[in-house]
């Protein structure tokens, strides 16, 4: 169902690895609107993924660039604003990766040099991107810019890892810019703590699947979809949104507020039955 919410506007769009990524869903929907987007992904991602493929179905400019490169960001600035006429109203970071992680290094045994790229690649390349935007003066006024995230920022996920940490960063360099880029242009910045979503990225981490099961049992609405999470970032990339900056949006079907519902206790108690007819 469109709507034209986001008619002439332009957007840049970070993340879209494959057809189950967050990225490509917001890419797609974004289109839909009536936005134009330029993709961009690292050289690699765009070698091993099918970016490609959205970038034809979407008539999008697709840009290589590595996040953690200024240089490369300049780049996606400047060829974005060329290919579609103008500065950008809209931006989606949607990146995320843990070397640590996906070395299956626990929490209790980080390698520090890789925990050094785990914040470069998933939060401090958040400020690059704004701060190339902010020096290029790329956005027009009353642009949004949304990151992706989630709730282990601030409660403990078991299997995580040091992704926990740059979440944390993430959602602060939101506040931090939020206020920067406030003052100068009335762009707002905000982070969508979105609900565990079955993607490359969401697969890497530990027991993924039973995290996604109790979490669906615990929020009252249920996990909160990809395709849920591109209609929601439409609100905010659209003009129905324009005070609403410096936030930490849990889009998560009610899953932050709760602390047990009944979904998730009778499946617990079960799991007690089950010792017990083992014993
Ligand atoms: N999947 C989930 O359960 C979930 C839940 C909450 C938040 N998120 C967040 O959503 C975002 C998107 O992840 P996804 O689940 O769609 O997985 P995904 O694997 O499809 O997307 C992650 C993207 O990050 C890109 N990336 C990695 N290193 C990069 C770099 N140096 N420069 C530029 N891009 C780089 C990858 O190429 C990929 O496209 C991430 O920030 C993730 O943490 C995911």
């Amino acid at each position: 169902m469109a709507n034209n919410l986001l008619k002439g506007k332009r957007g840049i769009i970070f993340g879209a690895l494959n057809d189950m990524s967050i990225a490509w869903k917001v890419a797609e929907r974004c289109v839909e609107e009536g936005a134009q987007v330029a993709l961009t992904n690292t050289p690699l991602a765009l070698r091993m993924g099918t970016t490609q493929v959205l970038a034809d179905k979407l008539n999008a400019v697709l840009i290589p660039a590595d996040a953690t490169k200024v240089e490369d960001l300049e780049q996606v600035f400047d060829q974005a604003m060329e290919a579609m006429g103008g500065k950008i109203d809209f931006l989606l970071h949607s990146i995320g990766m843990s070397p640590n992680v996906r070395k299956k290094r626990s929490y209790e045994d980080l390698d520090y040099h890789l925990l050094g790229q785990t914040l470069d690649i998933s939060a401090i390349s958040f400020h690059k991107v704004l701060q190339v935007a902010y020096k290029k003066d790329a956005f027009n006024d009353w642009g949004s810019v949304v990151a992706l995230t989630y709730g282990a920022a601030q409660r403990t996920m078991y299997g995580y890892g040091d992704m926990a940490e740059a979440k944390a960063m993430l959602e602060s360099i939101a506040r931090s810019f939020g206020y920067i880029y406030g003052v100068k242009r009335n762009v707002r910045v905000n982070t969508v703590s979105q609900s565990p979503t079955l993607t490359t990225a969401g697969s890497g981490i530990k027991g993924f699947n039973s995290l996604m099961d109790f979490s669906e049992r615990m929020s009252p609405l249920g996990n909160a979809t990809a395709d849920d999470c591109a209609d929601y970032c439409i609100t905010l990339f659209s003009d129905l949104t324009k005070k609403v900056t410096m936030q930490n949006l849990f889009h998560d079907g009610g899953y932050a507020s709760m602390g047990m519902s009944m979904e998730a206790m009778d499946q617990y108690i079960k799991s007690f039955g089950e010792e017990e007819e083992e014993a």
